[in-house]
Order: C-alpha cells, then sequence, then structure tokens
C-alpha cells in the first residue's frame, strides 16, 4: 500500500496530502447505515469544520437525499477515483469493503478513520479511544482504527484502574444490543416483535434464531475452541489499546433484545489493591466516564439511560469477594455513540488539531 501519496501538484505532508486548514473535504463511507447516520449526526452536532461532504454507499441507496445541515446531500457509489481531494474519509461499511477501498483512499492522499475490523490489529494501524490512548493516533500511515464497539466502552473504564493499580486479569461478559450488527438487525428485531405480539410466525434472517424474547450468540465461533469472532475481537483489541499484548482478558458476548446499547458485566483483579470509593473516585475523574452508582437510591445505568448520549455510564461498583483484589463493574453506552460514531469523529477532531 502506498503511503506517502504525491497528490497531483497538491501540497501533502508526512502523511498525505492533509494540512492545516480551516475547513476540511469530507466523505462517508457507508453513510446510511446505522454507524454512518449517527456519523453525521455527530458531525453535525459538534460542528465539524467542513468545506464539503460526500456519502457513499451501496446501488440501493445510490440518488438517495440525505438532510445535512439542512442541506439534502445525494448519496453516491464508490468507484476507484472517488477520493480525490478528499482529507478525511469515515469509513462504516463492512470489513470486505474497506479492504477493497480504505487503501484506495489512502492512495489518493486522504486519512481514512475506519470502523470496521479490516485493520485493527495491523501493526502500523493505531487502534484509537483518543481518551485512553489518544497519543498513539499521529503515527499513523493514513489508516486510523476504530475499536469494536464493545472494546470502545470497555477501555474506557480499564484505563484509569490500569493507572491507577494495573489490571491483572479482566473477565467481560456482553449484553450487547441489536444496533451493533447495523441497520437490518434492527428492523429484524423490530418485525420479529410485531409479529410474535400478534401471533404471527417470524421467520430469523439477520441472526440464526430468534432475537426478539430471547438471548443469543452472534454464531461464527471458532470451532476449536469455541470462542466468536466478537469474543476474540475484544480480547486482542483491549490488549492492542491499553499497550499490553499479556494482558489477561477474557470475553463472553451475549447478544440481547434491545435496540441500542450495550451492557458489559466486567469482573477485574488489580496488582494494587482498590477499595470501592477510590475505584469510583478515578472513573469519575477519567474524561468520558460518568459514574452512576447509588445502590442506596436504586441508582445504576440501564441501556435506555446510555441511549443517544456520549458517556460511558458505570455502576454497580463493587468489590468481589472472592479473590484479595477484584471488582465488579457493569459498564454501559451508546454502541453507535462512543462505540463507533462518536469515537470516529473525536479521532478526527484530534487528527485536525494534531496536523501541521
Ligand atoms: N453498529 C455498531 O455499533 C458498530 C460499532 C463499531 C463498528 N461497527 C462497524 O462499522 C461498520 C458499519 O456498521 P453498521 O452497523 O453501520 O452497518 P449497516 O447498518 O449494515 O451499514 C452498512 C453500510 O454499508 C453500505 N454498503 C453496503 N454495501 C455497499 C457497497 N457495495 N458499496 C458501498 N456501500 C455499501 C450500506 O449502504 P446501503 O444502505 O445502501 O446498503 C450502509 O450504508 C461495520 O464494519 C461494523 O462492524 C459497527
Amino acid at each position: 500500500m502506498r503511503t506517502v501519496p504525491l497528490w497531483r501538484g497538491r501540497p501533502f505532508n508526512k502523511w498525505g496530502n492533509m494540512l492545516k486548514k480551516g475547513a476540511y473535504h469530507l466523505a462517508v463511507m457507508g453513510a446510511t447505515g446505522a454507524v454512518g447516520q449517527e456519523m453525521l449526526a455527530v458531525l453535525e452536532e459538534r460542528k465539524f469544520p467542513i468545506e464539503r461532504l460526500r456519502l457513499f454507499a451501496s446501488e440501493r441507496s445510490a440518488g438517495e437525499k440525505v438532510l445535512f445541515r439542512g442541506q439534502g446531500l445525494v448519496v453516491e457509489t464508490l468507484s476507484e477515483g472517488v477520493f480525490s481531494g478528499t482529507d478525511i474519509v469515515l469509513g462504516a461499511t463492512d470489513s470486505a469493503l474497506s479492504r477493497q477501498f480504505t487503501p484506495l483512499a489512502v492512495a489518493a492522499g486522504a486519512v481514512v478513520i475506519d470502523n470496521s475490523s479490516a485493520f485493527r490489529m495491523a501493526p502500523d494501524v493505531p487502534l484509537v479511544v483518543p481518551e485512553v490512548n489518544g497519543q498513539t493516533l499521529m503515527a499513523h500511515r493514513g489508516i486510523i482504527a476504530n475499536p469494536n464497539c464493545s472494546t470502545a466502552q470497555l477501555v474506557m473504564a480499564l484505563k484509569p484502574l490500569h493507572d491507577a493499580a494495573l489490571l491483572r486479569r479482566v473477565a467481560v461478559t456482553t449484553f450487547q444490543s441489536v444496533s451493533g450488527t447495523g441497520q437490518e438487525a434492527m428492523d429484524e428485531l423490530m418485525d420479529q416483535t410485531r409479529a410474535l405480539l400478534a401471533f404471527q410466525p417470524i421467520q430469523p434472517r439477520i441472526y440464526d434464531r430468534q432475537i426478539a424474547f430471547n438471548c443469543i450468540v452472534n454464531w461464527d465461533a471458532d470451532p476449536t475452541t469455541g470462542d466468536t469472532e466478537e469474543e476474540t475481537k475484544i480480547i486482542q483489541e483491549t490488549r492492542k489499546i491499553l499497550g499490553d499484548m499479556s494482558l489477561r482478558v477474557t470475553a463472553t458476548t451475549v447478544r440481547v433484545p434491545v435496540f441500542r446499547s450495550h451492557g458489559e458485566a466486567v469482573s477485574l483483579e488489580t496488582v494494587r489493591k482498590l477499595s470501592r470509593s477510590e475505584a469510583r473516585e478515578v472513573l469519575a475523574r477519567f474524561p468520558g466516564v460518568v459514574v452512576m452508582d447509588d445502590p442506596a437510591r436504586k441508582i445504576y445505568p440501564t441501556q435506555l439511560d446510555a441511549t443517544g448520549s456520549d458517556p460511558v455510564y458505570v455502576g454497580r461498583i463493587r468489590e468481589d469477594v472472592s479473590t484479595s483484589n477484584g471488582l465488579h463493574l457493569w459498564i454501559v453506552a451508546d454502541n453507535l455513540r462512543k462505540g463507533a460514531a462518536l469515537n470516529a469523529v473525536q479521532i478526527a477532531e484530534a487528527l485536525i488539531r494534531n496536523v501541521a
């Protein structure tokens, strides 16, 4: 892959043709999907400096108009030459499409912030959650990866605890909403719920089992280990973001009939003992984390509390009585915000802050 493109006569710096500007040329690949739509909302809310925005999706959506800052932008299809003059591409397609088009965008001089898993574990691709490892961002060579949605919210809560007491082991069980699988999975949960309440038969399409009124596994498991892809991603990405590839992490992922936001039950052990109140304090001080934990008043975060908002909420902070230095946490965040679109736009903001 070319990483230092000589883009026709335009000035370029070490990592592409991007220079400090008042406003940037942006493109969103997968603009009509669950993540792409949320990216547009976040770019608008956060007033990202945009001179030109192009939206790409499949043939199915080509020609549709999407409203952005009061203007109807026409959705286009992807092809080889489309990234000319683009500074930043926000990627929100599946991995296969990203593998095909990300190198083309980089060759055209753009920096790609990719939400798919295509490049996350590549050694020369920073995998970034700005609050946690933002310092790794500017080592990029044209591609910056956004983590899996479950990983993003997990590392936001782990980082302050790791800094305060050094993590020894982390075990996470997820309660993931269907929006983590994309727009069609949200439609499936809605359709199945409606049909079942009307005593109609259902036919699963996106998941291989009924998701309405049920908790299931995304069944793409490795037959030798039984681990699902999602479990392996959480383990490897958490280690990469926290900068310790030997950290003991284990994961069990469960898909629940919730539209939006993921919950995670975490048990962890630290080298130095952290009391419940110390853990609360370090978590509450960490940017982007909100502690929502008051058992006396029955306060803890739910998926509905997190939906549509930016923070990662942590509650049910308890000492684990089965081990000497153990804690339990319940972590909830909107997978389409901090787990995807918000994190990607925060990366873009950090990028333009740091570009020469
Ligand atoms: N959902 C999450 O919480 C989340 C979190 C982190 C990362 N991610 C990752 O982000 C990516 C997008 O996820 P999503 O949930 O937004 O999926 P999605 O709702 O299924 O959206 C997929 C997008 O890709 C577009 N697309 C499909 N085929 C295409 C083609 N041939 N050419 C151009 N565009 C095409 C779709 O366009 P049409 O509408 O025209 O089909 C749509 O805009 C995935 O890699 C996912 O793993 C998702």
